[in-house]
């Protein structure tokens, strides 16, 4: 199931959490994966697991912020594994959690050159090689893009995420509407809190500044999740593999919600 045999893909910020663990995945069901990243340790660590287990993988230093070290990582993909089928748009930030009032416009279009300027200019990119190939596969291209919960829904001190994942959620759908002659779907996924490095960042802090600290953060959000646990990173991953796979053949424009519950509510 899900098998995503001969088929080549680049993941944005897969040195590590959910785009580690989706690299991981898509190789094991078969596919040839180019990580990109900004973290080169972090990236040779998951590239082992990968090798290790029998899967093809390489590694592209990468700012998804640059339209031109786009280019390159699309032109590296090419030149390694001869196309593009699969983009998982996944590098992304949570930014400083602040007040309005208190967010720097630089600070604001920080986040959005990464969560949006990044997700374009992906698309954007390996658009013209996966339009040559879209049509050796039943399911065509894929191109999946991560956004959040926080892109249906709002949170305090949290504008510029729930705006740039907002926008990567209707980015998508005229995507996809645009893309579906060329028979490229372009689908995103919503996680809900999922345990990863990007979510224990602030750990440390919390400790210093709040009484019961991290572990009292990490109990509310639990409580919100009627699933009644926070998300691990392979819940993302398999949600990814399948919309990657011809088993999601006739689903484009849509938006896979990964949240136990957390918007049902
Ligand atoms: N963890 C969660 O609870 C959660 C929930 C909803 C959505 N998300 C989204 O999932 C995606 C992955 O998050 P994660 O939790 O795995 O985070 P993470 O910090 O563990 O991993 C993100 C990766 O992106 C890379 N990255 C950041 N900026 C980059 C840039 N400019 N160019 C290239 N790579 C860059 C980082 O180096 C890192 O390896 C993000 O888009 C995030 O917003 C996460």
């Amino acid at each position: 199931m899900n098998r995503v045999d001969g088929k080549v893909a680049i993941i944005s910020g897969g040195a590590r959490g959910i785009g580690g663990m989706s690299a991981q995945k898509l190789a094991e069901a078969g596919a040839k994966v180019v990580i990109t990243d900004l973290r080169e340790d972090e990236a040779q660590v998951t590239l082992a697991a990968i090798k290790k287990a029998g899967g093809e993988a390489k590694f592209f230093k990468h700012d998804v912020a640059q339209e031109e070290q786009w280019q390159a990582a699309v032109k590296f993909t090419v030149q390694s594994y001869g196309g593009v089928d699969i983009l998982l748009n996944n590098a992304g930030i949570a930014g400083a959690a602040k007040p309005l009032e208190e967010l720097s416009l630089d600070s604001w279009r920080r986040l959005m050159s990464i969560n949006l300027d990044g997700v374009f200019l992906g698309m954007k990119h390996v658009i013209p090689s996966m339009k040559s190939r879209a049509h050796m596969w039943p399911g065509g291209g894929s191109i999946i893009s991560i956004s959040s919960i926080m892109g249906f829904i709002g949170g305090a001190r949290s504008a510029a995420y729930c705006a740039s994942k907002g926008g990567v959620r209707l980015m998508t759908k005229a995507a996809a509407i645009e893309l579906a002659p060329a028979k490229i779907r372009v689908n995103s996924v919503h996680p809900g809190f999922i345990n990863t490095p990007l979510l224990r960042a602030g750990e440390q802090a919390m400790n210093q500044r709040q009484e019961g600290g991290f572990q009292k953060f990490v109990d509310d959000v639990v409580s919100r999740h009627p699933l009644g646990r926070l998300g691990e990173e392979k819940d993302i991953a398999h949600a990814v593999r399948f919309l990657a796979s011809d088993d999601s053949a006739f689903m484009t424009g849509t938006e896979v919600v990964v949240d136990g519950g957390y918007l049902a509510q």
